[in-house]
């Protein structure tokens, strides 16, 4: 059974097109005012403009078809030509039912899924990751859930930093602790050691140290450059240092994004399309494409119609280096051609201000022919600020480091539950600690998905561990609250039935579980996780309202009690199915 929304909408559509008017005008949607209708449906006023006549009228007609249906209780003409519609209690007793026995819990499967690469993450070896890739991995996998769950085929890239400066700075401080290493040794090519010579302790030493260094030391910097240049153009050793520090970072990555619940199908980088870029270069100096300007060579992208300036793509610098414009270009034609199936849109979550960087790549992009320029879309999002409304920082001053931020929110946690008393007496030690894990997880994910992504948000720990509020943590005490209910139900024997729905607060509760699939097709159309996050709270408060106005369990009367822990299934188990969407991990007690 499809959604009641989406059958109202057929049907009204319908009705429209039997007046020779377009389908679109019967969209219905929930009612903003619950207490004259459940549903309703505006579009009578733009089919009466369009075709030139009354809109009442037509409004009327429509009405008249739609009190005929099946679900409609009744179909009234309000206003300018407003239709307000109600569902019969059967219908939505039905939409309950099919909610709680569905596998997606009342979402649908997108109409035209896609293939699509997603990167996302984006960190960079050795340096340490901040909250701008924080939000990218959270916002990055949120989608992935999503888009996987509505039917696409995705295929996720944690596309790493590995091919900058900061490899230089590694390879050339590691020399001046360690001068002995092999990897030094410019006669020798190996084989090298399979143990890394470093730790990510070193890695989280050496970079900041070398670049304080060669902030202050000109000399000291150009040492750096000339090490990834000999890096890039395939010094044994030096290759072999990479390969290193590569792997070591990833390895204390995949921990970091573990405790999110963030993973990539892919764990590639930079690097691993070095070997494309001299063909690409190539290619866009055969196509006419690349032109030759001081030394260096770049591509054209402005076009006509530009409003705001757009300089051009930087292929190959003056040195005869290449950055992040030619390494990602390289990486779309390595997804074009390595990847099974062959992707046909990529989509790219990263931070709002590399909006231009990507404009640039984009139409080199599609000036080469690689893929459409089209298909290739920034998912933007705004910056972290501290409470003083700049960036956000440690105390330190620092960038936050994601292992640091784990401690921090997991020590808040810990706090609130504690202050709370929430937890049961009998709960052991290793429980507590990963119920204040789930909501600590819950918190960070949540305080981030839940706004507009494009636009900034402060940081504040504090607030997103609440339990109260528009909270990850409230969202969880919801789902447990649902769990304990039923489960308490269970242990008196009290099992859920048919549901037939008679209350306001059931109606009200079914409607709002009614809405969870255009929620999940509107987060995707959008890659917007808000609007999910939204749909979830929504149903948590209509489920705390329903809750308080009818007794469950405690109902006498077995028939009722029976469709009211239906009922409670059902909001579980939609709950349960949007949180995991979100990344997020309800804990069986709390
Ligand atoms: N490493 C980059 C940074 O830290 C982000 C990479 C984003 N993805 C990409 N394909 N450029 O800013």
């Amino acid at each position: 059974m499809a959604s009641l929304a989406k059958e109202l909408s057929a049907a009204a559509g319908a009705a429209f097109e039997a007046m020779g008017l377009e389908a679109r005008f019967g969209e219905v949607r929930r009612s903003d005012k619950p207490e004259l209708a459940d549903f309703q449906c505006n579009g009578a006023m733009a089919a009466a403009k369009a075709a030139g006549r009354n809109p009442r009228e037509i409004a009327g007609e429509i009405a008249a078809k739609l009190k005929a249906h099946a679900l409609v209780l009744s179909a009234e003409v309000a206003g300018p030509g407003f239709i307000n519609l109600r569902v019969s209690d059967a219908a939505l007793s039905a939409r309950a039912e099919a909610v709680r026995g569905d596998a997606m819990a009342g979402g649908e499967k997108a109409a035209a899924p896609e293939r699509i690469t997603l990167d996302f993450g984006g960190p960079n070896v050795a340096k340490p990751m901040h909250v701008g890739h924080l939000r990218s991995a959270v916002i990055g996998d949120t989608l992935q859930r999503l888009l996987k769950f509505l039917g696409d085929t995705v295929i996720s890239d944690v596309h790493l930093g590995d091919w900058g400066l900061q490899m230089g700075h590694l390879v050339t401080e590691l020399e001046d602790e360690q001068p002995g290493l092999i990897y030094f040794d410019a006669g020798y090519t190996g084989p090298y050691p399979a143990q890394s010579p470093v730790t990510i302790e070193d890695l989280g030493r050496l970079y900041p140290q070398a670049s304080i260094k060669a902030k202050a030391d000109e000399a000291r910097n150009e040492r750096s450059q000339k090490a990834v240049a000999e890096m890039q153009a395939g010094r044994a050793g030096y290759r072999a240092l990479l390969r290193h520090f590569i792997d070591v970072s990833v390895e204390a990555l995949k921990a970091d994004y573990g405790f999110l619940n963030v993973s990539f199908d892919l764990w590639k980088g930079e690097s691993d399309v070095d070997h494309l870029i001299p063909g690409l270069v190539e290619r866009f100096k055969a196509a006419g494409l690349a032109e030759e300007s001081d030394g260096a060579w770049i591509v054209h992208v402005a076009k006509e119609s530009d409003k705001k300036e757009m300089p051009p793509v930087m292929l190959v610098n003056s040195r005869g280096g290449t950055g992040y414009h030619t390494t990602d270009l390289a990486t779309i034609e390595d997804r074009m051609t390595a990847l099974s199936p062959k992707p046909e849109r990529m989509l790219y979550v990263v931070d709002q201000r590399q909006a231009l960087h990507f404009e640039q790549v984009y139409r080199a992009a599609g000036l080469l022919g690689l893929i459409d320029e089209s298909r290739l879309e920034h998912i933007g999002f705004g910056t972290v600020n501290g409470t003083d409304g700049k960036p956000f920082k440690t105390r330190e001053g620092g960038v936050l480091r994601l292992a640091d931020l784990q401690e921090m929110a997991v020590a808040e946690a810990t706090k609130k539950i504690d202050a709370a008393g929430k937890l049961p007496e009998d709960m052991g030690p290793g429980e507590r600690a990963d119920v204040a894990r789930k909501v600590a997880v819950a918190a960070l994910r949540f305080s981030d998905l839940m706004n507009t992504r494009i636009t900034n948000y402060v940081f504040d720990l504090d607030r997103f561990t609440s339990f109260e509020g528009k909270t990850g943590p409230y969202l969880l005490y919801a789902a447990v609250r649902v769990k304990s209910v039923l489960r308490k139900a269970a242990e008196a024997g009290h099992q859920p039935g048919a549901v037939a729905v008679t209350e306001d607060a059931e109606r009200a509760l079914v409607l709002q579980l009614d809405g969870f699939g255009a929620a999940l097709l509107g987060a995707r159309e959008k890659r917007m996780p808000h609007i999910l996050c939204e749909h979830l709270y929504s149903l948590a408060q209509a489920f705390s309202a329903f809750y308080g106005a009818l007794p469950i369990a405690s109902e006498p009367d077995a028939a009722k009690r029976a469709s009211r822990l239906a009922l409670a299934d059902a909001v579980r188990h939609q709950l349960e199915t949007g949180l995991d969407l979100l990344g997020i991990t309800v804990p069986e007690r709390m």
